[in-house]
C-alpha cells in the first residue's frame, strides 16, 4: 500500500524524511492500546524513534507519560511533561513506584531484548496490557504480549504529524545524514544500538534540466 503526502511548506526535507516510520509505528501502537485520557502508559524504549514520537504522541492524547530511556533525550522528553527513568537495573521498581502501582498500558518501543518479563511484572502480570513492536516471538506468545502487528497501518497519519512538525509542534530526531555513498558508515551507526536519532541518506543531486536536442 502506497500512501502519499506532501511536504507542508516550512518543513525541511531531512525533517520530511524522518517522520513516516516512527510516526506511522507509534500511533499505530497507541491506537491498538487504546492509549486515551484516564489512561497511564509506560513507554519503553522511549530513547528510539518510535518511542521518542510515541512519547509526544501519548502526551497530545492528555495521558500521563512514564518512559523509560537513555539519557540522551531524557531531558527533552521530561521538558514535554513525561516522567522518565532509566533502562538500567531496578528499572521494574522505579517505575511501579513512579506509577504508584501498575501502569496500565505498557508499550516496549525498543530494540530486540529480553525485557517482555519485566514489563509484564510492570503490568501486574497481565501481558495482555503490554504490546511491543520488536519483542515478536515465542517469550511474547507464551506472556500473552501483544504485537504491533494487530492494526492495519497508519500512514493516513504523517500528514497531520507532518502539519505539526512544520509548525514547531512535533519533531523526529535526526542525528546525522549522510551522502548515499556512505550507506556502511550510516549502517554501522546504525547497528552499534545508540543511533540517538534518525540517520538520513541524501541522494546525490539529480539534474533535471531536459537534454538539448
Ligand atoms: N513493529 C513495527 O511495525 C516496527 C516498525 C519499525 C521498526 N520496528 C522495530 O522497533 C524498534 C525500534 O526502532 P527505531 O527505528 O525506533 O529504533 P532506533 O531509533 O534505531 O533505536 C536506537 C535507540 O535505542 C535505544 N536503546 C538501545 N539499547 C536499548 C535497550 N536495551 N533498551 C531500550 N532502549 C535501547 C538507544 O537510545 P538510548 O539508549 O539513548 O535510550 C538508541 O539510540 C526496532 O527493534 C525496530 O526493528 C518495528
Amino acid at each position: 500500500m502506497a500512501v502519499w503526502t506532501p511536504v507542508p511548506e516550512g518543513l525541511d526535507l531531512v525533517d520530511a524524511a524522518a517522520l513516516p516510520m516512527a510516526v506511522e509505528t507509534a500511533c499505530r501502537s497507541l491506537d491498538i492500546l487504546a492509549v486515551a485520557p484516564g489512561s497511564t502508559p509506560f513507554l519503553y524504549g522511549a530513547g528510539t524513534m518510535i518511542g521518542f514520537a510515541a512519547v509526544r504522541m501519548a502526551l497530545m492524547r492528555g495521558t500521563r507519560v512514564i518512559a523509560a530511556a537513555g539519557e540522551n533525550f531524557a531531558g527533552r522528553m521530561r521538558a514535554l511533561g513525561a516522567e522518565v527513568t532509566a533502562y538500567a537495573d531496578g528499572m521494574v521498581e522505579r517505575v511501579i513506584a513512579i506509577a504508584s502501582g501498575a501502569p496500565d498500558l505498557i508499550l516496549d518501543a525498543g530494540p530486540v531484548s529480553n525485557v517482555l518479563p519485566d514489563l509484564v511484572r510492570i503490568a501486574g502480570g497481565d501481558g495482555t496490557r503490554v504490546l511491543t513492536v520488536s519483542n515478536h516471538g515465542p517469550v511474547a506468545t507464551d506472556l500473552g504480549v501483544r504485537h504491533s502487528f494487530e492494526g492495519g497501518l497508519r500512514y493516513n497519519a504523517v500528514g497531520e504529524f507532518a502539519q505539526r512538525a512544520a509548525e514547531g509542534r512535533f519533531i523526529v530526531p535526526v542525528a546525522h545524514t549522510f551522502p548515499l555513498a556512505a550507506w556502511r558508515a550510516a549502517l554501522a551507526v546504525s547497528l552499534s544500538g545508540h543511533a540517538h536519532g534518525k540517520l538520513v541518506l541524501l541522494p546525490e543531486r539529480r539534474h533535471t534540466a531536459p537534454a538539448v536536442a
